[in-house]
């Protein structure tokens, strides 16, 4: 039960050993995924547009979060191996320390075992909070989906030197505040290779180059469904990676052996 946790998750970074992570929504996805060996399912506000349909994660709810965090978990629980969840804490769901704590605790009576919120220093105090109240924390930095609007689409971040600056000052106060993860999206692989040397948590990329403790990737996107035109996404679902009994689970685990292995992502998943 307690294989995959926070803490045997980071101690990876010291024996320079990656981890994998792949975002799903449904019972039959989680427990494929951990069937597969992956090492986390992140239960993504990315189902706003996966599942739901819609054009960006900004109309996800903390009761679409919980619905979803209780079918992963029911399909995580009935693998033989099942692995660590992290659940997103979506949207204006965490304004205040208080209504953090209110709606993280949501989440892990859902069955998440982690938070995931999106944001930087401004955070330090509900992290902090959520931290000495039994919440794992794993930050997001970068392209933050639920900022879509202010940064004008979904646009690659960190690339001036005063934004390479900020990234990297948040980071570390996320660090300092108690955060055991930290997700990098959508940023030049130089930074993203320069923030996980500058921090002892575990760095988590996608669209971050290969040099994070860590790879995520959207469990539809590494099946060859959805649209998305991002240079990171690659199908696993392939005919080299998978047999004839179970096609989607051969590929979560191709894609974990890629992340283990190095060679995934490539330099033409990354950005300069
Ligand atoms: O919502 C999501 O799936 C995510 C990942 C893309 C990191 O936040």
């Amino acid at each position: 039960m307690f294989e995959k946790t926070v803490s045997k998750l980071r101690e990876r970074k010291q024996q320079s050993e990656k981890f994998s992570v792949v975002a799903a929504y449904d019972a039959t996805f989680a427990k494929a995924i951990a069937d597969a060996g992956v090492d986390a399912i992140l239960v993504g506000d990315s189902l706003g547009m996966l599942v739901q349909g819609k054009r960006s994660t900004v109309p996800v709810s903390i009761e679409h979060m919980a619905y979803h965090t209780a079918a992963v978990v029911r399909g995580n629980e009935a693998s033989a191996s099942p692995t660590l969840v992290i659940a997103d804490m979506p949207f204006m769901s965490y304004q205040s320390t208080a209504l953090a704590l209110d709606n993280a605790g949501k989440l892990m009576r859902a069955g998440a075992n982690m938070v995931k919120l999106e944001g930087g220093e401004w955070l330090y105090e509900s992290v902090r909070q959520l931290v000495q109240n039994g919440v794992p924390v794993c930050a997001h930095l970068g392209l933050t989906p639920q900022s879509v609007n202010k940064f004008g689409g979904f646009k690659v971040q960190g690339k001036s030197d005063s934004a390479k600056q900020r990234l990297l000052a948040d980071g570390k106060a996320l660090q300092e505040a108690g955060a055991d993860f930290l997700v990098l999206e959508c940023i030049p692989a130089a930074l993203a290779c320069e923030v996980t040397a500058a921090l002892s948590i575990s760095t988590i990329g996608i669209g971050a180059g290969s040099d994070t403790d860590a790879q995520v990737l959207v469990a539809h996107d590494l099946l060859g469904l959805g649209d998305s035109p991002a240079r990171f996404v690659k199908n696993f679902l392939t005919a080299d990676n998978i047999g004839e009994e179970n096609p989607v689970r051969d590929a979560f685990a191709a894609f974990d052996n890629a992340v283990k292995t190095g060679s995934y992502p490539a330099p033409e998943h990354s950005y300069k």
